[in-house]
């Protein structure tokens, strides 16, 4: 099955873009895999959870998640491995997770995991991140390829070629549980494909939020939370947003990744801060309309 993949970051940086930089520097290429082995474990967890909500039904879906969880946990292993082995930490990443910046964008007021429209949101969010998954592992395995080759790289490519393979059959097994929802009538067609919509808007918002460190973006995460509002029925808005304001506005994770990324560029190299690190986090000034608007 083809998989779609999700947007660009910012409208202006692909995935490939992204991958081909993080593959020439190691140390941030650590950064990348360490936040891979940290998903995939936290991943598990939250597999876990939703096994417990389900409480056994339906039968079928909560024995396949119980292979998911088990997919899940051996590419934790694995990655775990690689960094173990390459003589990395294999601690939670210092900035924030992209799992938590999911869980605090999810509207709570949600319906119940056993009802149909539950079920349905809940697919509809596994599927957008798994979506995310194969993006992020092919983009690398892509940029890796490209790369000059070194043993190192070679056993991070292997890892990864690994990995993508299953994580694209659980985007083809979300989508078939959801198009055997919406076959049932035309109403639940327009309900998954609406839930479909919403989060894989929610995603990117989660994704870019993690990626987004450049100046102006408390009001890129503003405006995309503005956007997903919008998909909220009108009375819920409003709670929507005031209880995620201070998250978009002042951030703790996104200043500590701004001052991580800032005193990683100092180490390396001082002149490249000046010449090229504080001029594109300035240029992060041009570009504030919410990228979930712009790439309607
Ligand atoms: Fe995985
Ligand atoms: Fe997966």
């Amino acid at each position: 099955m083809a998989v779609t993949y999700p947007r660009k970051i910012l409208n202006t940086l692909g995935p490939r873009e992204v991958m081909d930089g993080v593959v020439k520097e190691r140390r941030v290429q650590v950064l990348f895999l360490n936040s891979y082995r940290f998903n995939e474990q936290r991943s598990c967890l939250e597999l876990t959870s939703l096994m417990e909500a389900l409480d056994g039904k339906p039968r079928e879906l909560v024995r396949e998640l119980s292979h998911h969880v088990s997919d899940e946990a051996r590419h934790a292993a694995w990655l775990t491995d690689l960094l173990f082995e390459m003589g990395e930490e294999i601690g939670n990443p210092e900035s924030g997770s992209y799992i938590n910046e999911l869980n605090r964008l999810f509207d709570k007021s949600g319906d119940e995991v056993q009802s149909e429209d539950g079920l349905i949101a809940v697919l509809a969010s596994i599927n957008a991140t798994e979506k995310r998954g194969c993006q992020a592992f092919s983009a690398h395995i892509a940029a890796l390829r490209a790369a000059p080759a070194s043993e190192e790289n070679e056993r991070i490519r292997l890892t990864l070629e690994k990995i993508l393979p299953e994580e694209a059959a659980h985007v083809s097994w979300g989508s078939r549980w959801l198009g055997r929802i919406a076959s049932r009538s035309a109403e639940h067609r327009v309900r998954v494909n609406a839930a479909k919509r919403k989060y894989a808007m929610i995603e990117h918002a989660a994704f870019e939020a993690g990626m987004d460190i450049m100046a102006g973006a408390e009001l890129r995460r503003l405006g995309n939370l503005v956007e997903i509002a919008n998909t909220l029925p009108v009375w819920e808005r409003p709670s929507y947003l005031l209880e995620r304001l201070p998250q978009a506005l002042l951030s703790p994770d996104l200043q500590k990744s701004r001052v991580l990324a800032f005193q990683r560029v100092l180490e390396d190299s001082p002149e490249r801060l000046v010449q090229q690190f504080i001029p594109t986090f300035l240029k992060g000034l041009q570009n504030l309309r919410p990228s979930l608007a712009e790439a309607r």
